[in-house]
């Protein structure tokens, strides 16, 4: 399994399982349980979702130790007050059935971001969260968090597929030890031509894989890790399989050609974005 170490000595698996959109009980737990059977380790949920039941259900009938797997949750920003933020956890602890999360992320840079950042460094100390981290997070918004607080963010999730690189961002991160992780590494299926790329399709055909397996073999190639999502069982085993080949050089650099810094999701430094964000509704809270 390909793993990364995250600032705080954790080991995560380079790939996990997303969980965003699998809004039916029955399909999203029997998608985590295949995912799971297929050998996926880290699964990855989020407050907003409404998933944490249906993972906590697939988790506690999958037959595996708890510390074989890594679970991921988010704050939603509507907990982002201290106090609230803590309370928020601990339900989400509840609808998981765990006793703790190996990593948790505030979800969107929004609010009372350090509020919620010192509720979450607490539960660190405490051990109810094994790392903790971030999401959406610009650099300057990542290295303001970094300077006036005690832990550093382990992870930063943000959008990153091969229209949305992420190149500058990675650099920030990598300066200050922050794990990148890769949210829509798929680009969400909404980006029809990503797979019909030539620098995908003649990399697909050299290796004898498939065009999702080149776009997520080029980020973890790069150490980002990423966390795709499928409901059909050919797909979830398709994208953990790729592990066996590695992208040239050339084939790395035509990839790195095709980036057009283009965030389909938007991002938290737009501030229409920022605007349109207080009508945002949760799953859960
Ligand atoms: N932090 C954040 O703000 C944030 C935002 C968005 C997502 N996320 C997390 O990141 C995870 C992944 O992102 P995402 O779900 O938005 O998008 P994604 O993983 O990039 O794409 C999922 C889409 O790709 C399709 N797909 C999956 N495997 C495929 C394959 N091998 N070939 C062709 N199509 C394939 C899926 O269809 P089928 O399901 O029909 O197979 C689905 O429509 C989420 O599930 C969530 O956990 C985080």
């Amino acid at each position: 399994m390909l793993t990364a170490a995250l600032n705080n000595g954790v080991t995560m698996p380079l790939i996990g399982f997303g969980t965003y959109q699998i809004t039916d009980e029955t399909q999203c737990r029997q998608s985590v349980e295949t995912a799971i059977e297929a050998g996926y380790r880290l699964i990855d949920t989020a407050q907003n979702y409404g998933t944490e039941r249906f993972v906590g259900a697939a988790v506690a009938g999958c037959g595996l130790k708890r510390e074989e797997l890594f679970i991921t949750s988010k704050v939603w920003f509507r907990n982002h007050r201290e106090g609230e933020c803590r309370a928020s956890v601990l339900r989400s602890l509840e609808r998981l059935k765990l006793d703790y999360l190996d990593l948790m992320l505030i979800h969107w840079p929004f609010g009372d971001v350090y509020g919620a950042w010192r509720d979450l460094e607490a539960l660190y100390k405490e051990g109810l969260l094994r790392a903790i981290g971030v999401s959406n997070f610009s650099p300057d918004r990542l290295v303001d968090l970094i300077n006036y607080n005690e832990v550093t963010p382990a992870v930063n999730q943000v959008e990153t597929h091969l229209y949305c690189q992420q190149k500058t961002a990675h650099e920030w991160l990598v300066k200050y030890g922050v794990t990148h992780q890769a949210y829509a590494p798929l680009g969400q299926s909404r980006i029809n031509d990503m797979f019909a790329l030539p620098a995908v399709r003649s990399a697909a055909e050299n290796h004898g894989k498939t065009p999702a397996q080149v776009a997520l073999r080029f980020l973890v190639q790069q150490g980002i890790s990423v966390i795709p999502k499928s409901v059909h069982e050919e797909r979830i085993r398709e994208n953990l399989d790729i592990a066996d080949f590695e992208l040239t050089d050339d084939e790395m650099e035509a990839l790195k050609k095709v980036d057009a810094a283009s965030p389909m999701i938007g991002t938290a430094t737009d501030p229409k974005r920022v605007e349109s964000a207080k009508n945002w509704t949760s799953r859960e809270l």
